[in-house]
């Protein structure tokens, strides 16, 4: 890319939210690849995250704190305030529970709270991750079809061996195809 086109390149701030699943060591290739090229990352992870990735990795690579209880907020990071800063919202990967979460309205955590007041003023995607009954599971189809209707991006699964040794769908979409949709909003 030329010295020019990079400088009129949009630097956008994302917010990555991790949810608990074997996938969350998947996002830290896009947090890398969104601080290379010049992004801000803020990560928020649910407790649940935090049972598969370590805050310290999390915090390392995007350069930022790690928010993670709603009420810990060391740098003014609250639901309000990430919706004022973030250009895009992505949920990556999503467990079966958050997506279920936010399709009920729940604002008991960070992420569900964070996407009420967002209120689709800012992008939101969700990018799936679990066992393929998790995700055929008729509740799941719904919640997946109400965030879309409602103006969330969510993203295809991949479809293969999946972490607890069955074969199906509901892997985590290859980073390189969630990279490319990001640049729509990152370009
Ligand atoms: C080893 C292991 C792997 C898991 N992987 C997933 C997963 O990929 N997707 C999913 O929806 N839930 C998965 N779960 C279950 C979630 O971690 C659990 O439902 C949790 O409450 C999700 O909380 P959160 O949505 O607040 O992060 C896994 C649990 C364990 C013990």
């Amino acid at each position: 890319m030329s010295k020019s086109n990079e400088a009129k390149k949009k630097q956008a701030n994302v917010v990555l939210m991790l949810t608990g699943s074997i996938a969350c060591y998947k996002s830290c290739e896009l947090i890398s690849r969104l601080v290379k090229e010049g992004h801000s990352v803020r990560c928020v992870a649910t407790e649940a995250a935090l049972q598969f990735i370590g805050a310290a990795t999390l915090e390392a690579l995007s350069g930022n704190p790690l928010q993670v209880g709603m009420f810990d907020a060391k740098m003014n990071i609250d639901h309000v305030s990430l919706n004022k800063w973030a250009d895009l919202f992505l949920v990556c990967p999503a467990t079966a529970n958050t997506i279920n979460k936010l399709a009920a309205g729940l604002a008991e955590d960070l992420i569900g709270a964070t996407f009420l007041a967002n209120n689709f003023k800012k992008p939101f995607w969700i990018a799936p991750a679990m066992n393929e009954g998790m995700y055929l599971h008729p509740v799941t189809s719904r919640s997946i079809g109400l965030l879309r209707e409602l103006g969330c991006f969510i993203f295809e699964v991949g479809e293969g061996r999946l972490a607890c040794g069955d074969v199906g769908k509901g892997k985590l979409l290859e980073i390189d195809l969630i990279w490319e949709k990001m640049q729509e909003v990152l370009r």
